[in-house]
């Protein structure tokens, strides 16, 4: 097949690049900086300008593969591209939902409205600029030339944010000589999906021409068992002459009380979420993805490519050493602590 990944040079769309070639398919990758993966044409143009599309307009692709987060760039990507792709993918995301605190929701769940604009504002806008591009994908392509996937949570190795990589990495990197802070909702639900996971689909979604829109989630687990698969994969890893340290659960309460963050950013427990009303965000059905090819590594993989990704690019979210061992020392000092 013919593909065209607008996108080659970051990370899920690098991983979507070479799985695609690796497949034997022919790639093209549209971005602005070299760097595309061995073996894929390079096509230099900016999605800012309106006549970015023009050296590939012209030629027939079996599919476009589009990670793009403003609309303008999918707006004008699908009018310059309806006649000539066959198939247009568009990575989108769960957060165009308006509900996160329905279990089990599916793919026709409320979205939230369209962002107008070419261009977010700030990420407060991300949602609803997908609901955007998503809307392009199925007036250039609909009804059945198209695939919106929606990806929770993407992780493994090349996850600059730090939310998948931090767990495994703390329990090889203990500070405290028997325990590490985790939040105490060990019920809530994750789904972390690979993002190779997640770029094999997407290539397999074009040669098998695949159309309609689909959640995308790795295996739905709770924190609790999120946390033992890290462990073990931490503990393999050695840590720092500390064997098999604890989770020391604590209450959303303390924790923001001290500052530390739910999910993601700077002193942050990450895929932690304290408002109730995100707490089934990663609880949706993952049903159809799974009917129609998607298939998931086990966490462990995942999680222990991630530590490696980390040990050697650095941080992202998390708690550095001296937050965790502040949390700690703050929480022992408590009268019952
Ligand atoms: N991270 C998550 O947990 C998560 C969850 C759900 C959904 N998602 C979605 O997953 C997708 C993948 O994210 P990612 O961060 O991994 O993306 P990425 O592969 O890093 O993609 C960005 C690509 O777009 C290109 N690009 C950006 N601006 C451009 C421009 N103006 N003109 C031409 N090319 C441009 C970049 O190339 P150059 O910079 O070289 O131009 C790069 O190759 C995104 O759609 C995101 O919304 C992420």
């Amino acid at each position: 097949m013919k593909i065209l990944v607008l996108g080659g040079t970051g990370w899920v769309s690098s991983h979507v690049a070479r799985i695609a070639l690796e497949a034997g398919h022919a790639v093209t990758c549209l971005t602005r900086s070299a760097g595309v993966p061995n073996g894929a044409r390079s096509v230099r143009a900016d999605r800012d300008a309106d006549d970015a599309y023009v050296a590939v307009a012209g030629e027939q692709w079996d599919a476009v593969i589009d990670v793009a987060r403003e609309p303008g760039h999918v707006r004008r990507a699908t009018q310059a591209l309806a006649e000539s792709a066959n198939r247009y993918i568009l990575v989108s995301t769960i957060s165009v939902y308006a509900n996160h605190a329905q279990r089990d929701a599916d793919e026709t769940a409320d979205r939230l409205p369209p962002l107008e604009a070419d261009v977010m504002a700030s990420m407060a806008d991300y949602g609803s600029a997908k609901v955007a591009a998503e809307d392009a994908v199925v007036a250039a392509f609909g009804p059945d030339r198209f695939v919106i996937a929606r990806p929770g949570l993407i992780g493994g190795p090349g996850d600059a944010t730090g939310r998948t990589t931090y767990w495994p990495w703390r329990f090889a990197h203990p500070v405290d000589a028997t325990h590490i802070v985790v939040p105490d909702a060990l019920d809530l639900t994750c789904a972390v999906i690979d993002a190779r996971d997640l770029a094999a689909w997407l290539v397999y979604c074009a040669s098998a021409e695949i159309s309609g829109t689909f959640d995308v989630l790795g295996e739905q687990l709770t924190l609790r068992d999120h946390l033992a698969i890290a462990r073990e994969a931490g503990v393999a890893e050695g840590g720092a002459g500390v064997d098999e340290p604890r989770i020391l659960p604590m209450p959303a309460a303390f924790l923001l009380e001290h500052g530390v963050a739910e999910w993601a950013g700077d002193n942050s427990l990450p895929l932690w979420i304290a408002d109730e009303s995100m707490g089934a965000m990663s609880a949706r059905s993952a049903k159809l993805a799974a009917a129609n090819g998607l298939r998931l590594r086990p966490l462990a993989d995942t999680l222990r490519d991630g530590m490696w990704w980390r040990g050697n690019n650095g941080g992202g979210a998390g708690l550095s050493d001296a937050g965790e061992r502040e949390v700690i020392a703050a929480w022992r000092a408590q009268p019952d602590g």
